[in-house]
């Protein structure tokens, strides 16, 4: 592979594309769209977003130091576009997507009733960077519909059908490739040799999950690839 080295810009990509919902000490509420927002820490959990300054939201922002991110869905994805070419000082960008408000639990700021979750923030500090200022907050509720909620109670965004942002394009996430740890996770023992074959036959991706994989991250069942692998490694 050849390499042409470039000159520096922002380039990280996937970036979230976040609907950001704000509220100014007058009462005026808005929403702007963010690529540029990130985890920061876990405990406390806490997020960064980066806003330059001539944003309407900037002031809100500043004077009420609280926000909240709303993830972004396939049928969100005009809404994203919109709300991040279009400016809450010349209209309410909420009525013109048909976003609709919900009250937070813990923030003055709406959140927006579409996005599946939506994440409360408070402002701890603010670093100007330059072109942008880094609000750095605290993540002091999510709010999470049910819709994306399993059986078990746990959290399934799968089913939430989530953009991405890289490079000036909205994207839908695509097919699951593996679920955190899946390359180390132990392997249940083997049960029959045409559950084995079965495994072989249908290998997706080369490094991408099995289904027997799929089946063990969900149920906690080990695999008998992971089995192997251990017993390699054991050697
Ligand atoms: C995909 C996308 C990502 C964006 N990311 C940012 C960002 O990280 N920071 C920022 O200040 N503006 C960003 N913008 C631009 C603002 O959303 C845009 O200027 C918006 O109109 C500001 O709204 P407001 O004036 O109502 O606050 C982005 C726009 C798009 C479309």
């Amino acid at each position: 592979m050849t390499k042409q080295t470039w000159n520096p810009c922002s380039i990280l990509s996937p970036v979230p594309a976040v609907l950001v919902t704000v509220r100014g000490k007058n009462g005026e509420e808005n929403v702007l769209t963010i690529g540029w927002a990130g985890t920061i820490c876990t405990i406390p959990a806490m997020v960064s977003i980066s806003v330059r300054k001539e944003r309407y939201s900037y002031e809100l922002l500043k004077e009420s130091g609280e926000f909240v991110i709303n993830l972004t869905t396939e049928a969100l994805v005009r809404a994203t576009d919109y709300c991040g070419v279009r400016s809450g000082r010349d209209e309410d960008k909420f009525a013109a997507m048909e976003l609709h408000k919900e009250k937070a639990s813990k923030v003055q700021a709406p959140l927006i009733k579409e996005s599946p979750v939506n994440i409360e923030c408070q402002v701890e500090q603010v670093i100007e960077l330059g072109s942008h200022d880094l609000f750095i907050a605290r993540v002091v509720a999510v709010d999470v519909d049910e819709k994306v909620i399993d059986e078990k109670g746990r959290l399934d965004l799968g089913k939430a059908h989530l953009i991405a942002y890289a490079h000036g394009s909205y994207y839908s996430l695509g097919k699951q490739l593996g679920t955190f740890g899946y390359t180390v996770k132990k392997a249940p023992e083997r049960k029959s040799v045409k559950s084995v074959k079965k495994r072989t036959e249908k290998e997706p991706v080369k490094g991408a999950m099995t289904e027997p994989e799929k089946k063990s991250a969900k149920t906690g069942v080990k695999t008998a690839r992971a089995a192997r692998s251990t017993k390699k490694s054991a050697k």
